[in-house]
């Protein structure tokens, strides 16, 4: 089970996500990153997070800790905007909660360097639930005390969004080149000998189980939430015994700071003699 808490303030939107989440606190006294079942994005990129977040964190990676926040939309009367109202009164009940890490700064790869063994353990873990969402235009990785941390699982596990394409899942091809860290050479051989019998049928059993049934059931799943966990846990089985074969690099984009405006260069010193 992932600790259940209670939202008792709404702080303010964090105005960099597509899906508008919000800084809420919670009775344990927490403050959370909430991420909304009334989202456009809907209840299974929530079932997205859990799942993929929970086994990376299973896997040794870095994710904040995940709770189910549940929402009185009350809680958030104050709040004016009325994007964000509309937003926490199309998500009463179990929300996702993740803990807020104070003072982290977003991932710059010229900022912060990741060794290849680590950067190679996070991209096999993203080409085994399919990320679409760690490029370096959108890292979703933070930086907090010296250490990377993962966030932002919800663009996962996309064959859930069309489960009659599912044969072919297992082993579809994982392009990493637009992946925020291609520049750090990632060295997915040691990560694939090192994650890839980690992936037990007993750890996704379990991992699949945290998903509240409440993100299983959309109006337009057609299958019961046991069946749809079973699904999530055989497919990523069978695809953790085959995704070190199907992982593309190429050649990582170049990573370049915007060139600095005018004003801000310093004009080249003159040459003795050079005409003014
Ligand atoms: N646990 C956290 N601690 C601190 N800041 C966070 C945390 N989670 C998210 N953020 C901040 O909020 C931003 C949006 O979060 P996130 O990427 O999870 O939202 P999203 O709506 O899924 O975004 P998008 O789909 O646009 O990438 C992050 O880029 C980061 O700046
Ligand atoms: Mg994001």
């Amino acid at each position: 089970m992932l600790t259940e808490v209670s939202a008792t303030r709404y702080i303010t939107p964090l105005r960099e996500g597509g899906s508008l989440p919000g800084l809420v606190e919670a009775d344990d006294l927490g403050t959370y990153v909430m991420k909304f079942t009334g989202a456009g994005q809907g209840r299974r990129t929530l079932v997205a997070e859990v799942i993929s977040g929970e086994l990376s964190r299973r896997l040794g990676l870095r994710v904040p800790r995940l709770a189910v926040l549940d929402l009185d939309p009350a809680v958030g009367r104050a709040e004016p905007d009325e994007e964000v109202q509309a937003l926490l009164h199309a998500s009463p009940g179990p929300n996702l909660g993740m803990d807020y890490l104070p003072g982290s700064l977003g991932f710059d790869p010229l900022a912060y360097a990741v060794t290849p063994e680590e950067a190679g353990r996070v991209v096999w873990f993203d080409a085994l639930v399919n990320n679409v969402d760690r490029s370096w235009r959108n890292p979703n990785m933070l930086v907090w005390h010296g250490e990377l941390w993962l966030i932002d699982h919800g663009a996962t596990l996309t064959w859930q969004h069309n489960w009659p394409s599912v044969a072919n899942a297992a082993g579809r091809p994982y392009d990493a080149s637009d992946h925020a860290l291609a520049p750090c050479r990632p060295d997915l051989r040691t990560a694939a000998g090192e994650l890839a019998p980690l992936v037990t049928a007993d750890l996704l059993a379990e991992v699949v189980a945290l998903v509240p049934d409440a993100w299983l059931t959309a109006d337009d799943e057609t299958a019961d939430p046991a069946t749809l966990r079973a699904r999530h846990a055989e497919l990523l089985l069978a695809r953790a015994a085959l995704v070190s074969g199907n992982i593309t690099v190429g050649e990582p984009t170049p990573v370049r700071r915007p060139a600095p405006p005018g004003w801000l260069v310093a004009p080249a010193p003159r040459r003795a003699g050079e005409d003014r």
